[in-house]
Order: C-alpha cells, then sequence, then structure tokens
C-alpha cells in the first residue's frame, strides 16, 4: 500500500516533463564500434553514445522549474550574496547547524574539514568511507577503518539497515586507539556497502560512543534524504514522522556534516559542511579562502546556491522520496523475476548485480563484472560501473590478479531522470542478455595505470 496516496497501489513520477533531452539510440553493431575504440572501458565511452547513464547518480539530477527559475534571480555578489543567505538559511533549517561553508562538491568539503583536523598516524572509524573519503584520509596519512556490521558486508542479508555500524567494534576501536581519533564518522546512506540505510537507533548509539569518549561526530550526509525515508518506513515507531523531522533528529546527533550536494542536494554541482563547532571556523574558513573562494560562495556561483536551496527542500517531499525508493526496488524486482541476482535489499540510490553468482563460468581473473557491465552496454545501451576486480582487485608482485571480495555492477540511478518505461524497456532487453550469458567471454586488462585502474585501464576480450 503506497504511504502517501491511500487510494493508489502505484507509485508514479510525481512530476511531469517541461524540458526534455532526446535519448540517444544506437545499434548493437554501432555500439560494438565505439566499445572497441574506447578499450572495452565504459568510462571511456562518450555520454552520446549512451542511451541509459547509470554510471552514477552524483550531478546527474534534473533540475525543476523552480530550481531553474531560483537560478535567474541569484545575487551573484563576491561578498555576502543574498543568495548565500537563503542556501544558509535552508541549510540551517534542515540540519540545525548554525554554521555552514559551501564547497564546489563533497570531496572539497572532506579535504577542508580533514586537514584541519587530522593528522599522519590518525584513525577515523566509520560503517564504510566512500572512496573519497578515505583517499583524502589516506592521503594526510591517517587510517580510515570500515565498522560495518557482518550483514553489510553479505549480498543476500534482508537485514533493514545494513549500513549500520558495528557498535561493539566501534567501542573497542575507541578504546584500542585512544587519543589518536580526531573524529568519528558515519555515512548515509552506506554507498560503497551498496546504498544501504543505517538506523536511528545505531546512530543514537553510535553518537553516545564517540560523545563518552569524546571524539566529535561526523557524518558523511549526502544521501541524508534517503536515509530519512528508509527510517520513516523501515524502522519501529516512525511512520508517523516526516522525512525532514527525521533528518533533523539525525543531524541533532552528531557535530557536523560533510555533504555532497550532487545528490541529496538535487543539483548538479555543490557540497557544505555544517557543524556547531564554532571553534572549528576559523581554521576551515581560512583553509576555504585559500582553495575555494570566499566563505559566502565557496567555489560556487551564487546561482549554484540558489538550486541547491531549493533542492535541499524538494529531497525531503515525501512523495519524491516514496517515488525514489520506488524506482531503485522496481528495476532490481525486474532484474530478480528474470534470472538476475542483485544485491538486497536494493539500496536508495542503486541496484547493485552479483555478477559472480550470474556469471559462475567466468573466474574473477575473467573480470566478470567488467564483461557483464560491457554486454548491458552492447546489447542494451545502459552505461553501469564494475565494482569488483578492476576497481578493487590488485595486481601481485609477479604480475597476476588477486580478485576483491565480489563482483559487482552497480545501476545508479539519476533523481528524476528515467520513467518507468525506460525501465520497462531496459528490462525486456536484459531476458536477451539472460538467454545468452552462458556465452559471455571474460576479458583481460591489455593497458593500466599505476592507481586508479578502473577510469582508463584498457580491455580486450578473451578469446
Ligand atoms: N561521500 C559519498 C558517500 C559519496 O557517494 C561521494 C560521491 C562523495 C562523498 C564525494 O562527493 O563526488 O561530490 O566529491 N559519490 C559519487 C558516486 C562519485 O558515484 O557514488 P563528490
Amino acid at each position: 500500500m503506497s504511504t502517501t496516496d491511500p487510494e493508489h497501489r502505484i507509485v508514479i513520477e510525481p512530476f511531469k516533463v517541461k524540458v526534455l533531452e532526446p535519448l540517444p539510440f544506437r545499434t548493437r553493431a554501432q555500439r560494438e564500434e565505439v566499445l572497441g575504440a574506447a578499450g572495452w572501458n565504459l568510462f571511456l565511452v562518450p555520454a552520446r553514445e549512451v542511451t541509459f547513464d547509470f554510471l552514477t547518480d552524483s550531478g546527474t539530477t534534473a533540475m525543476s522549474a523552480a530550481q531553474w527559475a531560483a537560478m535567474m534571480v541569484a545575487d551573484e555578489s563576491y561578498a555576502g550574496s543574498r543568495s548565500f543567505e537563503r542556501f544558509e538559511a535552508v541549510v540551517r533549517d534542515v540540519t540545525g547547524f548554525p554554521h555552514v561553508i559551501p564547497t564546489h562538491q563533497g570531496r572539497a568539503a572532506e579535504r577542508l574539514l580533514f586537514s584541519t583536523l587530522v593528522k599522519a598516524g590518525d584513525v577515523v572509524p566509520s560503517n564504510n568511507h566512500f572512496d573519497t573519503t578515505r583517499a583524502n584520509l589516506e592521503h594526510l596519512g591517517a587510517t580510515a577503518l570500515d565498522l560495518v556490521i557482518p550483514e553489510g558486508r553479505d549480498p543476500a542479508s534482508l537485514h533493514p539497515f545494513k549500513g549500520n555500524l558495528d557498535l561493539a567494534r566501534l567501542e573497542a576501536c575507541c578504546r584500542e586507539h585512544a587519543g589518536r581519533i580526531p573524529l568519528g564518522m558515519i555515512t548515509i546512506t552506506n554507498n560503497t556497502g551498496g546504498g544501504q540505510p543505517v538506523s536511528l537507533e545505531n546512530l543514537r548509539g553510535a553518537a553516545e560512543i564517540y560523545r563518552r569518549h569524546g571524539i566529535p561526530f561526523v557524518i558523511d550526509a549526502c544521501r541524508f534524504a534517503e536515509n530519512a525515508w528508509f527510517v520513516k518506513v523501515r524502522e519501529p515507531g516512525q511512520l508517523e514522522r516526516t522525512p525532514r523531522a527525521i533528518a533533523r533528529e539525525i543531524f541533532e546527533l552528531a557535530d557536523a556534516c560533510l555533504v555532497s550536494a550532487k545528490k541529496d542536494g538535487m543539483v548538479n554541482i555543490g557540497g557544505f559542511i555544517a557543524t556547531r563547532r564554532g571553534a572549528w571556523l576559523p581554521a576551515l574558513r581560512s583553509l576555504l579562502i585559500l582553495t575555494e573562494g570566499f566563505p559566502t560562495y565557496g567555489g560556487l556561483a551564487a546561482r549554484d546556491l540558489e538550486a541547491l536551496a531549493v533542492g535541499l527542500e524538494e529531497a525531503l517531499d515525501e512523495r519524491y522520496l516514496e517515488y525514489r525508493v520506488a524506482t531503485s526496488r522496481y528495476l532490481a524486482e525486474g532484474l530478480v523475476a528474470r534470472g538476475v541476482p542483485v544485491m538486497q535489499p536494493p539500496g536508495g540510490h542503486a541496484v547493485y548485480i552479483d555478477a559472480r553468482t550470474f556469471l559462475p563460468h567466468l573466474a574473477p581473473a575473467e573480470l566478470p563484472a567488467q564483461a557483464l557491465a560491457c554486454e548491458l552496454y552492447l546489447a542494451l545501451g545502459v552505461r553501469t560501473c564494475e565494482i569488483g576486480t578492476v576497481m578493487f582487485g590488485k595486481t601481485a608482485a609477479d604480475g597476476s590478479l588477486v580478485p576483491s571480495a565480489m563482483e559487482l555492477v552497480r545501476l545508479a540511478l539519476p533523481r528524476r531522470v528515467y520513467t518507468q518505461a525506460h525501465f520497462d524497456y531496459i528490462l525486456e532487453g536484459v531476458e536477451g542478455v539472460v538467454a545468452r550469458k552462458d556465452r559471455l567471454r571474460g576479458l583481460r586488462i591489455v593497458e593500466e595505470p599505476p592507481f586508479l585502474r578502473h577510469f582508463t585501464a584498457r580491455f580486450a576480450p578473451l578469446a
């Protein structure tokens, strides 16, 4: 039963289309040529050759008429712009944090906060750190620790909050590394762990542990609205509350948040730090001015701040959130019904296909997730992202590949961009991929850079 509309069971796109962008259509033969030229790496395929782009949900949102309208009235003053005041008021209202620092995107917020608080030898726990969070911490010589609950590492587990922090391990970690933890984190939703939510109860537990140990609690909150929706519908006693009230309670548990606004900020670029720790401000502002911009724009145009002020409100709309979570569930259920195993339960922003289970005839060294991602592109023009041995596998001293723990293909869903008819079309096409899956060939790496291989490596099909 729909929770926002008692008269209907079907969840629809809660908007109509005002501006449209034609989809590029290509034949399989055309895509074979494109993929060959791109070295079988979907990051190297031009977007004009992609019909459905599920590479990321980051910065790919369709903005609303209200956002575009707000951009037109932006005040582009260098200092003290009216648009900053509007943005700051919305962030204060949504988060409850009095201090708001705009940045051009999430990783800039990470770098600012970490370089003012973290030093070599420090330890920073979280459920799972996102790649850029981990990389920014490691760049400073700190250790990024992942302490997600065991269910969060099991693709088949149906636990409703697979993003939860393992509180017993967190307590042990805080004791073991006492004096070396400058801040403690949680990512909501847990992107690296499959877009899985964290419960309010778990957030309260983590906040209590961090507080008792005198450790500031920082939430990586780029998908805070989706997490609030999952709390509403999955956590006992929360159904009657608004996502806004739940989100506010979550932020009130913490000392600060880091936000890439390219997700639930509903914009194409932007981010911010918000905090109640006034003592952190002087150092943050100095570094902000040095590397991002004046504190009232922080690397963004005022029109971006206007779009973000409107977007943060739109992301908390119940009809929108219900539809948003229904899209990933719809796609996941459709894949499972056609014999494609997906990570369960489906996350908020993405569906993850378990390529190891789907293609048992391919060994990890034959890159099954990369092979499946390429086949989904060739068959349907769908661009996805491999999260498996290409991204995380290590190359041993003898040149052989050490596979990663899982072989996943991520279908990350841009916000408000694709419709149910698009998903139906894709699901119909997936039936053909399932029918010939036993004949799918693996891939080998023919060229790779020394780090972050997945962005630029080139591959070739195995004979
Ligand atoms: N934190 C999380 C949980 C993220 O998912 C991302 C980005 C960032 C931080 C960094 O933000 O890109 O604005 O600098 N995730 C994108 C993705 C790239 O595709 O999952 P950014």
